[in-house]
């Protein structure tokens, strides 16, 4: 595919299933996420790949904290909410860790980590895989940065669901005149 077409049909499916990006495919996708625009080359970003069979642990850091945020939660909504992991058979938590006090500002450190997720989503279609960007509470969660092995202020960018696209997502919408102006 050119570029502008992998830009053109990415979607981001309801549900992924196997095959997962293998090995190979991976490491791709993590280099094209390195390949991002980085301000002062300070490679921000980290990554904590989820396999298929680490789901689970994953699973119950996210009912933990659900249970944290909201304590009176029903058993249905924390199995619920663990269930979501299982969406996707490879998950990678990518998260910033910024520099403070640095000539780069914080905020651009940031862009730099979604630049390189974008990258991953867009490497990801060109193989042929299909990924959706997830964040959420959780995302937030001190507690699950320190499951993930994170530190507690490094910033999570994503969740990033990957693997094989199940049913066609809908399709996009062009945009709209209004949202693009001429000086
Ligand atoms: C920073 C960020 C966080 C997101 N978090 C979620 C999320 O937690 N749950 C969700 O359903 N979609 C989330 N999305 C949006 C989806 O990934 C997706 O882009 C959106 O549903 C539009 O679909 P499309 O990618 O097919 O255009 C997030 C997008 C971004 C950029």
């Amino acid at each position: 595919m050119t570029a502008l077409k992998t830009i053109e049909t990415r979607a981001s499916p309801p549900r992924l299933d196997l095959p997962a990006p293998d090995a190979g495919a991976l490491d791709l996708i993590l280099r094209a996420a390195m390949a991002a625009p980085d301000h002062g080359r300070m490679r921000p970003w980290r990554f904590v790949v989820i396999e298929e069979n680490r789901r689970a642990a994953f699973a119950d850091m996210l009912t933990a904290s659900l249970r944290r945020r909201k304590p009176e939660s029903s058993d249905e909504v924390l199995a619920a909410e663990g269930r979501k992991v299982f969406r996707a058979p490879l998950i990678v938590t990518i998260a910033a860790r910024v520099l403070r006090e640095h000539k780069v500002p914080e905020i651009e450190q940031v862009l730099a980590v979604a630049a390189a997720v974008q990258n991953m989503i867009l490497a990801a279609h060109e193989l042929g895989f299909a990924a959706m960007w997830k964040t959420g509470p959780a995302a937030y969660d001190p507690e699950v940065k320190r499951a993930l092995g994170l530190q507690a202020d490094d910033q999570i960018v994503a969740f990033l669901y990957l693997g094989t696209a199940a049913g066609m997502p809908a399709p996009r919408q062009q945009p709209g005149e209004n949202l693009v102006t001429r000086l």
